[in-house]
Formats: structure tokens, C-alpha cells, sequence
């Protein structure tokens, strides 16, 4: 069965502005259910680990940059199927890309500040879960 929560992060540039709520009510408003949240500034280290998928590839500096340059706040969030259902409220990586009233259509700069995270299958969505939160707080 498909899981029913999945990872997110505010990303530090739509944290920073003040977007946390807004994003956060946009998805409740499509039948996400918020089930844990922290705030938090990334180090340099966690963002290379967190992110260690994409080391080699040119853009990691930057990301790593990024991600640790300011506070971001992880979250877990519900909704069936939640994984495919997230990826889609998001939209596409570069908001130019990104289908009207998308996160990041609505919310993000460009491709390297795009607002937010999302885990692209479920067992990532368990992994990165578990890379902020406590097994308690998933209950
Ligand atoms: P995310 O992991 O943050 O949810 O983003 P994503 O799946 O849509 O995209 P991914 O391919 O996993 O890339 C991770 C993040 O790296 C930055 N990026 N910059 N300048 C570039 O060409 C480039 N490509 C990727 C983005 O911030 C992207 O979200
Ligand atoms: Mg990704």
C-alpha cells in the first residue's frame, strides 16, 4: 500500500519571506494534513548529506549553499497516496516549468530557490522523515 505521509521542507528563501503559512494553508486547503513541523537552519554538512544524492552533479555547491544559508522549516504531511499527491501539488522543479497554482508556481524565484522540498518516492519519504523527526513523532 501506497504510504500515506510524506516529507517537505520550506525551503530558506520562502521561510525567510514569510511564506511558511501560506504554503502550509494552500495544502491544507487541498486535503493535506499537517502531522509534524520543526524550524531550523541546516548545516553546511546535513544539507550535503541530506541532499548526498546529488553530489558531482554542478548545481550541488550551490544547493548546499542554499540549504543551509538560512532557517528552513521540515515538515510531514498526510494525504492518501501522499508521495505522488505532494510531488503534483509542488509542480516542476523550475517554477517557469511549473503548472498554474502550483507551490512553486505561486511561491517560488527560480529553479536554485524554489521554495520548497519534496521526497520523490515513498522510500525516501521514509528516509528523509528520519533524518529530522523521531520515530514519536510520526505516530
Ligand atoms: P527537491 O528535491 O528539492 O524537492 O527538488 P526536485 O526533486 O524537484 O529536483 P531535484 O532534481 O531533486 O534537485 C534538487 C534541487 O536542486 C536544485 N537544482 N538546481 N540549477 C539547476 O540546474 C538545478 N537543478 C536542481 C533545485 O533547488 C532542486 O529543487
Ligand atoms: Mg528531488
Amino acid at each position: 500500500m501506497a504510504l500515506d505521509y510524506t516529507f517537505s521542507i520550506i525551503k530558506p528563501d520562502a521561510f525567510g519571506s514569510g511564506k511558511a503559512g501560506k504554503i502550509i494553508a494552500h495544502l491544507e486547503s487541498q486535503g493535506f494534513t499537517l502531522k509534524a513541523a520543526r524550524v531550523l537552519q541546516m548545516s553546511r554538512r546535513q544539507a550535503e548529506e541530506f541532499y548526498g544524492v546529488h553530489r558531482g552533479r554542478p548545481f550541488f555547491g550551490e544547493l548546499v549553499e542554499f540549504m543551509s544559508s538560512g532557517p528552513c522549516m521540515p515538515f510531514i504531511i498526510g494525504k492518501a497516496d501522499a508521495v505522488p499527491a505532494l510531488r503534483d501539488a509542488i509542480g516542476a522543479t523550475d517554477p517557469a516549468e511549473a503548472a498554474a497554482g502550483t507551490v512553486r508556481k505561486l511561491y517560488a524565484e527560480s529553479k536554485g530557490r524554489n521554495a520548497i522540498h519534496a521526497s520523490d518516492s515513498d522510500e525516501n519519504a521514509v528516509r528523509e522523515s528520519r533524518f529530522f523527526f523521531a520515530e514519536a513523532d510520526l505516530a
